[in-house]
């Protein structure tokens, strides 16, 4: 390791004074964004600290010494008295020369074994397998909401959409569990990839191991990751686990994304097939009537940032060259802000769904004004013995009959319906009703309300 970090206090040299070296400097540090790294980075340093000190490398006395230091070091940050210095380059030399500051020359023993290079992998490893745990949490809580949302739905009928045009009657209940589906497997996607987030790099030093005798299994067991790195160079250059978790976001993303259209599209008085509560939306300064479905459209919004970051990872590490680069400090920023906004994503949406109200009569004229049920009327005709084909035509007609009477299929009489086949008897209307077609999808992943339940009901089993 070639640490060129300077105290902050100790001035650059004549030809370092120029403006230029000034801004290369600032260019060059990472502690404006890096510096939130700072629990975990003292973390990984009291655990590599307390492994030193069992292998022989470190005194008991300096170990306690350090621990305590490092201790100080945490509360000063977090009482907002620590001055994060730029000359410093990082959080990692920021903490270190604190620590020197406050315990003497023992601080500079900390280092013995390590690098920034196995470090910094570490500390972001630590960081985001915590803050996997918090999303994880928040998007049970948004699963849960749909699950009893679901529930309360249950028996409302919908139109239920190809190519945006009314095909055939759903639940709403029904719906919502598609949604409820898409987040179970995210929620996969995340526990897999935390799998590979939780293992450590520390060992590898800057890129080759440690002359010293370190024993890396027992500072991954006091970090609490699942087992060291099995190659050095690959620890201290590999950010696939950064690259898995945007990907695991953008995904998720899509599905918030997807679900926000539809949000919106319910909201808009063309449809008006939903309310969302005041508290999730926002006015106009000039259209007094307005109420803006605000929350949905900036979720679908911050997806193009989400997709935008997994982009600028896979680019930023497509041509480096074994083992670390510089490259790898712009690794931060996008990772980051992936996590702030799928959290702040997940718990707009967590709070704001339990809150979905269905307009249910605006639903019903809805699935009944586009022939939703022509498909259960061409099924009876084939359980009656007519062939699919002339049952599509026999229905295709009553349709036509229907657009031009400006009627429903199930407002028609016996008569009128007879007219374009005989074998149509007065059991029809138990069919054309919409009730009657969504009970009829009475099967395992069908849109019939007692299979809604009872999806509800095996979905809150498996959360557990
Ligand atoms: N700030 C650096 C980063 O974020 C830490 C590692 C720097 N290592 C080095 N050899 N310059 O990647």
């Amino acid at each position: 390791m070639t640490d060129q970090s300077k105290s902050s206090d100790k001035p650059w040299g004549g030809r370092f004074s120029e403006p230029t070296d000034a801004f290369v400097e600032r260019f060059t540090a990472s502690v404006a964004f890096d510096q939130r790294l700072y629990h975990h980075d003292i973390t990984g340093s009291v655990a590599h600290a307390t492994m030193l000190a069992e292998v022989g490398v470190l005194t008991t006395e300096e170990r306690d010494a350090i621990i305590e230091g490092l201790d100080g070091v945490r509360q000063d940050i977090e009482k907002g008295e620590f001055q994060w210095s730029v000359s410093l380059e990082d959080v990692h030399m920021n903490i270190e020369a604190r620590l020197t500051d406050r315990i003497g020359i023992t601080g500079k023993k900390l280092h013995t074994g390590r690098s920034r290079n196995d470090q910094v992998a570490t500390d972001i490893r630590l960081w985001l397998r915590d803050e996997i745990d918090v999303i994880a949490a928040e998007l049970q809580r948004l699963r849960s909401g749909l699950l009893d949302l679901a529930e309360r739905e249950a028996d409302t009928i919908m139109p239920g959409f190809t190519h945006l045009q009314t095909a055939q009657p759903v639940t709403f209940g029904h719906h919502l569990l598609a949604w409820y589906e898409m987040l179970v497997r995210d929620a996969e996607r995340l526990q897999d990839c935390r799998k590979r987030v939780n293992v450590m790099p520390l060992g590898a030093a800057a890129l080759a191991g440690t002359t010293y005798p370190i024993d890396r299994a027992m500072t991954a067991r006091l970090l609490g990751f699942d087992r060291p790195t099995e190659n050095s160079l690959d620890s201290v250059s590999d950010r696939d686990f950064a690259i898995e978790f945007c990907s695991f976001a953008a995904l998720l993303m899509t599905h918030l994304s997807r679900f926000s259209e539809e949000l919106v599209l319910w909201t808009s008085a063309q449809f008006d097939f939903i309310d969302l509560p005041d508290r999730f939306c926002t006015g106009s300064s000039i259209m007094p009537q307005k109420k803006n479905p605000d929350v949905p459209e900036l979720v679908r919004g911050k997806t193009g940032r989400v997709n935008g970051h997994l982009i600028s990872l896979l680019t930023l590490m497509k041509s480096q060259p074994l083992a670390y680069n510089k490259d790898n400090q712009e690794d931060k920023e996008p990772l980051f802000d992936t996590v702030d906004t799928v959290k702040g994503c997940l718990k707009a949406y967590a709070d704001m769904v339990p809150a979905i109200r269905s307009k249910s009569a605006n639903m019903r004229v809805a699935a009944k004004s586009g022939f939703s049920t022509a498909t259960d009327l061409a099924d009876y005709l084939v359980k009656k013995g007519v062939p699919f084909r002339d049952a599509h035509e026999i229905v295709g007609k009553s349709v036509a009959f229907g657009v031009a009477e400006g009627r429903d299929l199930s407002d028609m009489t016996l008569d009128e319906l007879r007219q374009f086949s005989d074998v149509i008897g007065e059991d029809v209307f138990d069919v054309l009703t919409l009730e009657g077609s969504v009970q009829a999808r009475d099967h395992l992943g069908g849109t019939a309300p007692d299979q809604v339940r009872a999806a509800v009901a095996r979905a809150r089993k498996a959360e557990g």
